[in-house]
């Protein structure tokens, strides 16, 4: 029997994580913490509203007194830590916030964890997950590593940056028992709309323009949400203290061309006549040091964990729309409200 804290677990991946978790460990208690802002959704994990080992708790990570008493009430013996402030084009408009929860509030995390688990260390995990964002931008060839230097250039991955870095200090400090895993770009099901595939889903469904920055020659590397699960999981249970994976889906692909394959796969599902939706695509002004490409060498956590992407991404791709197409209230639903004036702000003049 484990009492897992997960935080975040309201957002995109971290439902992913809490439904995998709460289903594949039924011996396991999991409490989901999260603060419900603009990005977390409990309509994410209805499915597990009625489960027994699942528990949620609104509270903000970035409020010591009540991370405090939480930790104090509760005998947790891990934590896996997703939640944050996630999107780049947010971080640029208001920076502090993303100080806020992703710093100061992993923090608050971190002391908790210090304070009540003192006396039985050795049976206590610290998950700390984390971006490749962090690790800067690559030229046209190269691979992250565990090993490359951190270079963020957004205040999002300086954010994030910086959380990884005080988890590592108290883990050579302090002593806790840390795992922390760098991710790529992920997709799939319950991603919020302000991220680009599932963006660009709702406008082509809608008829609405599709906004590329720049030139759309940016590349990022894909990995299907449910490997991302999976791979936390795997290292969760078996990583050894102080261990950094990276995780990724070997799946690079410029902007344009992503978007020009989901617009193949919209006219095939809407019935459009073929290049109906690309026509919909707009170049519009760049993101603010737009980092040019990520890419994650994930051999390490392949060759010491046995972990592999299960999905080639066309065919996520494919379900990501479905699902999006399937499930009309829930995308209603998250793109009403304080969505437009988010959507109108962002993209104005761009
Ligand atoms: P998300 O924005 O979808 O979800 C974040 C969740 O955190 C939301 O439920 C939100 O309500 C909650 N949250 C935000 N501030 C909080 C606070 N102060 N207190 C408590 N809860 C708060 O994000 P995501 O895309 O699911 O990312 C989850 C984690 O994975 C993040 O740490 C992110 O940096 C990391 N990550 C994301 C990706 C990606 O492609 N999305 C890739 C690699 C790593
Ligand atoms: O690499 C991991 C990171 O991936 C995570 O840490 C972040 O939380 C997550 O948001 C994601 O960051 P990106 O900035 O890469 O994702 P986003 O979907 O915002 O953008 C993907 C690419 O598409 C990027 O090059 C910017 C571009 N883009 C994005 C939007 C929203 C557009 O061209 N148009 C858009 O409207």
């Amino acid at each position: 029997m484990k009492k897992i804290l997960i935080t975040g677990g309201a957002g995109f991946i971290g439902s992913h994580v809490v439904r995998r978790m709460v289903n594949n460990y039924p011996q396991y208690e999991i409490v989901n913490l999260d603060a419900l802002t603009y990005a977390g959704n409990l309509a994410n994990l209805a499915d597990l509203e009625d489960k027994s080992n699942y528990r949620f708790v609104k509270m903000d990570i970035t409020n010591a007194v009540d991370i405090n008493q939480l930790f104090k009430t509760e005998d947790f013996d891990a934590v896996i830590h997703l939640a944050a402030e996630s999107h780049v084009d947010r971080s640029i408009t208001n920076p502090l916030a993303f100080v806020m929860t992703n710093v100061i509030g992993t923090v608050n995390l971190l002391n908790a964890a210090r304070e009540y688990w003192k006396d039985n260390y050795v049976a206590k995990r610290f998950y700390h997950v984390s971006t490749d964002e962090v690790y800067g931008a690559l030229g046209e060839t190269g691979m992250f590593t565990e090993s490359t230097a951190y270079d963020p250039h957004s205040p999002y991955s300086a954010s994030k940056a910086s959380s990884d870095h005080f988890v590592r200090a108290y883990h050579d400090t302090y002593g806790l028992d840390v795992v922390i895993s760098n991710c790529s770009n992920n997709y799939g099901s319950h991603h919020f709309p302000e991220k680009l595939i599932p963006l660009a889903i709702n406008n082509i469904k809608n008829n609405r323009a599709v906004p590329v920055y720049g030139k759309g020659e940016n590349v990022r590397d894909w990995l299907w949400v449910e490997d991302h699960a999976r791979a936390i999981d795997v290292i969760f249970h078996q990583a050894k203290s102080g261990e950094t994976y990276n995780i990724g889906g070997h799946n690079e692909w410029k902007n344009i061309d992503l978007i020009h394959l989901l617009c193949r796969i919209m006219d095939r599902k809407l019935g459009r006549e073929a290049g109906e939706s690309a026509k919909l695509i707009t170049f519009v002004t760049d993101r603010a040091g737009h980092d040019l490409r990520y890419a994650i060498d994930s051999t390490k956590l392949q060759k010491e964990l046995g972990w592999v992407p299960s999905l080639q991404f066309e065919e996520g791709l494919e379900k990501t729309v479905d699902w999006y197409l399937d499930n009309e209230e829930w995308l209603n639903n998250v793109t009403s409200g304080h969505y437009q004036a988010y959507y109108a702000n962002q993209y104005k003049g761009r």
